[in-house]
Parts: C-alpha cells; sequence; structure tokens
C-alpha cells in the first residue's frame, strides 16, 4: 500500500531521543535573552539560525552550551518545554522520552531543582491538555569527569523519583563509556534505568563499552554498530532499541546526504531501529520532518515505516499494556 502524508502523519509517534536545550528555537533565545538580560552573540535570529552549519559534533556543541545560557528562571524551563510539546501534538508524537543536561545549567548558578521543575510543570500539562505521556532522562555530560558526575547524581537524590532514567551525552569521541563505570554502577544501585549515547561518532567499541561496563537498555544513535558483525548479533539478541536521529546524522556529517543514511540497513539487518529528532532547533526538523524527509530520500515503504513506529513504542519505557495499547492502533491503520 502507498505512503500518503496524511497516513504518516495520522500514525502514532514516539521521540526516544530529544535533548530539551535542543528545542531551543533561535526566536525563543532571543525572547528570554532579553527577559533575562543576557548577551547573545548573534545579532539576530537570522544570523543565529545562519550560524548552524556544521562541521561534526563539537562544532554543533560549542552552539548548544552557548545558546542555552539564556535559561535562567523555572519559567524559561518550562516554556522551552512547552514550545516542543506543542511540535509534538502537531507531529502526533503520543509518547515522548526526554533528556536534560542538568550540568550545562548548575555550572552557572541555576539549580537542579528549577530545571526540574520547569520541565516537569509543562510535562504534566501536556499530559492533561494533551494527553501526551512523557518520561524524563537525565543526562551526563560525557566532557566533565566523573566526580563531577557524581557531584550531580548527589544533587538529583533527593528529587530522584522526579526522573525515569539517567543517560550519557555531549562530546563522544576521547570520552568512552569507561570512564563513567562507577557513576553508571551507583545509578544502577539506585534503581535508574540506563542509556547512552554511543556510535554516533565513536566506534563500536564504544557501544560494547555501554552494553558491558555501562549495562544500557538502549543505544542513543549506534548507527556506527553495522561496522561491527558481533555487535548486530549481540544487539538484536539482547533487544537492544537504537534511538536513530537522521536528520542530526546529516547536519553533523555523519553522513553526507540523507540518501546515504544506514537506517534501511538497521532494520534489514533486524535491530530494533526508531526515528528521532535530537536537537530539532539546530538540526531544522521535528520528529514529523524526520519522518517525512527519510519515507522520500530512502523510499520507506509502509511495512518499514510501520516497524520503525512499533519499535518506538517496544523501544520506550511506557508499561507493556500501554505499549499494546498503540500497537494495535498502528496495526489497525495498515490492516
Ligand atoms: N547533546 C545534544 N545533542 C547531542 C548529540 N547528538 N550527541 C551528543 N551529545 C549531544
Ligand atoms: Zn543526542
Amino acid at each position: 500500500m502507498q505512503v500518503t502524508p496524511d497516513w504518516l502523519a495520522r500514525l502514532p509517534k514516539t521521540e526516544l531521543h530529544l535533548h530539551i536545550e535542543g528545542t531551543l528555537e533561535p526566536e525563543l533565545m532571543f525572547a528570554l535573552a532579553r527577559r533575562n538580560g543576557v548577551a547573545l552573540p548573534y545579532p539576530s535570529v537570522e544570523a543565529a539560525r545562519a550560524a548552524y552549519d556544521f562541521s561534526a559534533l563539537q562544532s554543533f556543541l560549542d552552539l548548544y552550551y552557548a545558546g542555552a545560557s539564556v535559561l535562567l528562571t523555572e519559567q524559561d524551563f518550562y516554556d522551552l518545554t512547552a514550545a516542543y510539546l506543542l511540535r509534538c501534538r502537531a507531529d502526533r508524537v503520543v509518547h515522548t522520552e526526554i533528556f536534560f543536561d542538568p550540568q550545562t545549567h548548575t555550572a552557572r548558578g541555576v539549580p537542579y531543582a528549577t530545571v526540574l521543575s520547569g520541565i516537569r510543570r509543562a510535562l504534566a500539562d501536556a499530559q492533561a491538555q494533551f494527553g501526551i505521556s512523557s518520561k524524563l532522562i537525565l543526562c551526563f555530560l560525557r566532557h566533565l569527569s566523573e566526580q563531577d558526575g557524581f557531584a550531580t547524581l548527589r544533587e538529583a537524590e533527593p528529587y530522584l523519583d522526579l526522573i525515569d532514567g539517567v543517560g550519557l551525552d555531549s562530546s563522544e569521541v576521547g570520552h568512552p563509556p569507561e570512564k563513567f563505570f562507577r557513576l553508571f554502577a551507583r545509578c544502577k544501585a539506585l534503581g535508574l534505568p540506563r542509556v547512552a549515547h554511543a556510535g554516533e561518532e565513536g566506534p563500536p567499541e564504544y557501544v560494547w563499552q555501554a552494553l558491558d561496563l555501562l549495562d544500557v537498555c538502549r543505544i542513543d544513535h549506534g548507527v556506527r554498530a553495522l561496522e561491527d558483525p558481533a555487535l548486530v548479533a549481540e544487539l538484536i539478541r539482547r533487544q537492544i532499541p537504537l534511538t536513530v536521529c537522521p536528520l542530526s546524522n546529516v547536519k553533523l556529517k555523519v553522513f553526507e546526504r540523507l540518501a546515504d543514511h544506514n537506517l534501511r540497513a538497521l532494520l534489514e539487518a533486524g535491530l530494533v531501529a526508531t526515528i528521532n529528532s535530537d536537537d530539532p532547533a539546530y538540526f531544522g526538523g521535528y520528529v514529523g520532518e524526520n519522518w517525512r524527509a527519510c519515507t522520500e530520500a530512502l523510499a520507506l515503504s509502509r511495512a518499514e515505516l510501520t516497524q520503525l513506529a512499533i519499535n518506538g513504542f517496544r523501544g520506550s519505557w511506557l508499561s507493556r499494556p500501554e505499549q499494546e495499547r498503540w500497537i494495535a492502533e498502528i496495526e489497525a491503520m495498515t490492516a
């Protein structure tokens, strides 16, 4: 059967790889800069957008951390998250699992509780108003020390019931998962589910380390796993989802063009691949645009798109009955 824009728009979707700081659109960045009296390195919204031309992950991260400097108050984090959730509603994202980077904010003197409270309040409103369910994942910055990560975890401990798990992000190469072995062991002892960015720019060895040393239940990106057949077999054996971010991968030059992306190859290998947006304000597309662009560039079939949608729910932290409910709706659209 043909893939129509309407069918794709109506398909229930998840987002399992989204950095809330990466949803800061230049318009909101400028509005918050004005509200908070923060100076920005760009003269205008247009100049900011024009600067989003990246050579690799690090050149993006430099602007991403600079942009986050306008986020100071609980209301700022609320406004940021609420704006993202409106995009979810437009794209029929019915469940989202959101990363936040507390170290980016606490290092500037913004209390952890301020960040957490603003994001949580927006998530609760979206559940009540739009029926969008969500999880929240605290990400440790891997370019910082494990000791710094431990300090962040200590700050988070009074509010552990307000997060659903932990992750690992920021500059990958040179900061292998093994650097955070003890921190993740402590998170495991606290009962926190774990994920990690691995195999975006880093080698398959980093994916092995995330699995074996950090005991993660999902790999964020993981596109380089295909270079290692034994790793592919292990990811399939353990049914580890990969949170693939196609437009991000093109913007950060992991693949030259979307038509070169290995998303179909991941699916054909039997991996639990999912579609996500990563940092949509910087990479030029939210979830819906990632689905549309991949469908076109890779000529994805209705069966492949259905599999990707089901993988999103299977890979999520929704309860099994909640997963089944959405999967039944997807299957009814395909029958
Ligand atoms: N932080 C925000 N986006 C990221 C990405 N794509 N990889 C690593 N760290 C990130
Ligand atoms: Zn990411």
